[in-house]
């Protein structure tokens, strides 16, 4: 039995509260013991809040509780990253949560702390870091790369031996081209197709993708 705290609250933490339930449904051996929210008070979806996130209350959990870090927010990726690295957790303390019905290639390797939503797909040879997220129908193809708190949307995929750097946020139903390389913290607009590189911090939308702004990390 793997017990699990969730670090976040209300939106990407209830979603992933939700995906464990279904992975308990299934036969995993997981159970929840509540949130880490610096704001919350009441119960989240029936879970109790049981310590904040930047004062370290995670230290006061034995070495057999896990955690999961959902703090996840469309352009501030690079700050939610940086306090995660804050927080010192080792890494073996972060769970990875598979849905039943996500897809994940034998030969695919994962991180600390994945959440893999269903039916998401992992494919042949891909790596994927630690903390990052796909979401429901999401594609990430064959011999890709995706570095550390990446977060591939719904619908999202990726052509065969991308290179997608830390933090990058995919929009849902984007897809990009094979062989592409996105630099950290950038974002991708919702339905856009990228079809040339992205710079590290760029904002790009539209199809074929084009630079609509940059993220500010000050
Ligand atoms: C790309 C994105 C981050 C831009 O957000 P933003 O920086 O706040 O930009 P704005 O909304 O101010 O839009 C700037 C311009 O880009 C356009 N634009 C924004 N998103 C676009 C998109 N996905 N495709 C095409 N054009 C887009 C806007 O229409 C606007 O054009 P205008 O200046 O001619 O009016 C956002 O629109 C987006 O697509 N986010 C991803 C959503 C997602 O995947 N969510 C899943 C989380 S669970």
């Amino acid at each position: 039995m793997k017990k699990i705290v969730i670090i976040g609250g209300r939106g990407n933490g209830t979603v992933v509260a939700s995906i464990i339930e279904d992975c308990i449904d299934a036969g995993q051996k997981y159970k929840i013991l509540g949130f880490l929210n610096d704001n919350e008070k009441e119960d989240i979806n029936n879970y109790p809040i049981i310590g904040g996130i930047q004062n370290e209350d995670w230290k006061k959990f034995d070495e057999d509780v896990y955690f999961i870090y959902t703090l996840s927010t469309v352009k501030v990726a690079f700050q939610r990253h940086n306090l995660l690295k804050s927080l010192k957790i080792p890494n073996k303390r972060f769970a990875s949560i598979i849905h039943p019905t996500s897809t994940v290639s034998k030969t695919a390797e994962l991180g600390f702390g994945n959440v893999l939503m269903p039916y998401s797909q992992l494919g042949a040879n891909a790596v994927i870091g630690d903390h990052t997220t796909l979401m429901s129908y999401s594609y990430v193809g064959h011999d890709d790369t995706v570095g550390e708190f990446c977060f591939i949307s719904a619908f999202a995929s990726t052509g065969g031996r991308c290179i997608i750097e830390d933090g990058v946020h995919l929009g849902h139903k984007s897809s990009m081209l094979a062989r592409l390389k996105i630099g950290k913290y950038s974002v991708v607009g919702l339905a856009a197709a990228v079809t040339k590189d992205v710079e590290s911090f760029h904002i790009v939308a539209g199809v074929p993708a084009k630079k609509i702004g940059e993220i500010k990390i000050d």
